[in-house]
C-alpha cells in the first residue's frame, strides 16, 4: 500500500505519535492534515522522550519529508518554539525536511484570547474544556473567510488587508465580551517579524504531494485528536473544531480520496478522555484510578488529568465505520496487566431498549447506560512484549474479543511507550 492514514478512534491520546513514528520508517512523507498544537504526541526512542504538538511525528527520523497541510491551523509563534525545542534534542529541521502549505490558516493571539475568554465566561456544564490554544476561533475564521494564511505573510499590503478583515469581526466580538480592542499595528508588526521563520518552509503542498504520489512515494498521514472529537461525528458540542476522521486526510493536504489505500485506527485498550463531555464507561472508582496511574494518563499538551474508563467496543465499532478503518493498532495493552476482571462495553440500554451505537441527541446520550461483558484478566506482564508468543492466553483472548466486537482486525499491538515494543500483525504498507 502506498498511502496510509493514521487516525485516533476514541477521544484522542490513543498513542498515535508512537505508532506514526514506528510506521514512518516505511514512509517517505509524513503529513499532518488537521488540528493544531492542541495535539500532544509522545514518542519514546531509546529512553529519550519527544513531545510533538504541530510538527509531524516523522520529523524525528532523519531523511523524511514532514508536511503541515492546509487542514491544520498553525500558530507561527508556537511553531518557532517547537522547532527550537526539537532542534535542541538533536532533530534536524530544514526546508528539505519540513514543508508548510501556503494555504494554511494561522492561529493569531486573538484566537487564544477568545478561546480562553469564552471558556471562562461559560457556566458549569457548558464549558468544553478546550486546550485554550485558539483552535476553535481559528477554524471559525477559516470558514468565515477572514483568516490570515501563510501565503499572506509574504506581502505587506495583503497582510494588512487580511488583518483588517479579521479585526472587523473580532473587535465587535471582543466588545461584547468586555475585552479591549486589538492593537492593529502591533499585530501586523508581530506578524511581519515572525513571517520569515514561517515562509522559509512554505510550499504548494498539494503539488508536491501529487508529484510524490505519481513517483510512487509512500505518504503517511498523521491524524490528531480522535474520531469522538470530530466536529461532525463526535460528542458535539464537546468536540474539537475540525474533521478528525480519515476522510479529512485528502482535503487537509489536497490529494484525491482515491489516493488513500489503508486507514489505521489507533485504539487504546481502555478509554480516556480529557476535557468535558459524555463518557459512558467512565470510572470513578479504584479501577479508574488504577488505569490512570498505570497508564500515566496526564495530558501531553495541558498536563490535565485524563478521565479513564473501560473499553467501549460500541463506540469504536462506530468510529471504525465513520473513518473506514481497515485495521487497528491496539495500544497500552500492558496497562491492563494485573486486573482480575476486565469489562468491555458492548452496547447501551436506553429507556428499556438495547442500542448497538451511541445516539446523537445529548439527552439520550445522558440516559444511556453501558451494557458490559466481563472477561478474565491476566496476572503476567505484557509490558515490552514484541511477539504474540510473549502474550498470556487471557491477553490474546481479550484482543480477539475486541476484534470481534469492533468488527475490525488488529494490525499492530503496542505494549510500552518505546518505539520497538510493538507487535506487527499486518503491515499497513504491505501490498
Ligand atoms: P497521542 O496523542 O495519540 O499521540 O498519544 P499521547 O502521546 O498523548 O498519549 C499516549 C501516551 O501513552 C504517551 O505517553 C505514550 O508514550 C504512551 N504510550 C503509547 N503506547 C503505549 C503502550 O503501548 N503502553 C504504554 N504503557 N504507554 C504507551
Ligand atoms: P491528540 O492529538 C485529547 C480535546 C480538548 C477538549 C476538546 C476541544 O494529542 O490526541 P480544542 O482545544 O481542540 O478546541 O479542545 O478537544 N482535545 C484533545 N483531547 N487529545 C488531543 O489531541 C486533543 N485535542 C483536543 O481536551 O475536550
Ligand atoms: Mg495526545
Amino acid at each position: 500500500m502506498a498511502n496510509v492514514v493514521v487516525v485516533g478512534a476514541q477521544w484522542g491520546d490513543e498513542g498515535k505519535g508512537k505508532i506514526v513514528d514506528w510506521l514512518s520508517e516505511r514512509a517517505d512523507v509524513i503529513a499532518r492534515f488537521q488540528g493544531g498544537h492542541n495535539a500532544g504526541h509522545t514518542l519514546v526512542i531509546d529512553g529519550k522522550v519527544y513531545k510533538l504538538h504541530v510538527l509531524p511525528s516523522g520529523v524525528v527520523r532523519g531523511g523524511k519529508l514532514s508536511v503541515i497541510g492546509n487542514g491544520v491551523v498553525l500558530d507561527p509563534w508556537h511553531l518557532v518554539k517547537e522547532i527550537a525545542s526539537v532542534r535542541e534534542q538533536g532533530v534536524d529541521i530544514s526546508k528539505e525536511t519540513l514543508m508548510i502549505a501556503e494555504n494554511t490558516p494561522l492561529i493569531l493571539p486573538i484566537h487564544g484570547e477568545l478561546d480562553r475568554a469564552r471558556e471562562e465566561a461559560a457556566s458549569a456544564g457548558t464549558k468544553i474544556g478546550t486546550t485554550g490554544r485558539g483552535i476553535g476561533p481559528a477554524y471559525e475564521d477559516k470558514v468565515g473567510r477572514r483568516s490570515v494564511r501563510v501565503a499572506d505573510l509574504a506581502d505587506e499590503a495583503t497582510l494588512a488587508a487580511r488583518v483588517d478583515r479579521a479585526l472587523l469581526h473580532h473587535n465587535a466580538l471582543r466588545k461584547g465580551l468586555g475585552m479591549e480592542p486589538v492593537d492593529r499595528d502591533a499585530l501586523i508588526a508581530q506578524l511581519k517579524e515572525i513571517a520569515p521563520s514561517v515562509l522559509e518552509f512554505a510550499a504548494p503542498v498539494w503539488k508536491v504531494l501529487n508529484e510524490k504520489r505519481k513517483a510512487g512515494k509512500r505518504i503517511l498521514f498523521e491524524g490528531a485528536q480522535g474520531a469522538l472529537l470530530d466536529i461532525d461525528f463526535g460528542t458535539y458540542p464537546f468536540v474539537t473544531s475540525s474533521n478528525v476522521i480519515a476522510g479529512q486526510a485528502a482535503t487537509g493536504v489536497g490529494i484525491g480520496p482515491g489516493s488513500i489505500d489503508y486507514v489505521l485506527g489507533i485504539v487504546k485498550a481502555y478509554t480516556t478522555r480529557v476535557g468535558e463531555g459524555p463518557f459512558p464507561t467512565e470510572l470513578h472508582d479504584e479501577d479508574g484510578q488504577r488505569l490512570g496511574e498505570r497508564g500515566h494518563e496526564f495530558g501531553t499538551t495541558t498536563g490535565r488529568k485524563r478521565r479513564c474508563g473501560w473499553f467501549d467496543a460500541a463506540l469504536v465499532r462506530q468510529t471504525c465505520a465513520t473513518s473506514g478503518i481497515t485495521g487497528i493498532s491496539l495500544t497500552k495493552l500492558d496497562v491492563l496487566d494485573g486486573f482480575e476482571t476486565l469489562k468491555i462495553c458492548v452496547g447501551y440500554e436506553l429507556d428499556g431498549k438495547q442500542l448497538d451505537y451511541l445516539p446523537t441527541a445529548a439527552d439520550e446520550q445522558a440516559r444511556c447506560t453501558p451494557i458490559y461483558e466481563e472477561m478474565p484478566g491476566w496476572s503476567e506482564s505484557t509490558e515490552g512484549a514484541r511477539s504474540w508468543n510473549d502474550l498470556p492466553a487471557n491477553a490474546i483472548k481479550y484482543v480477539k474479543r475486541v476484534e470481534e466486537l469492533i468488527e475490525c482486525p488488529v494490525a499492530l499491538l503496542s505494549t510500552s511507550p518505546e518505539r520497538e515494543d510493538t507487535i506487527l500483525v499486518t503491515d499497513p504498507f504491505a501490498d
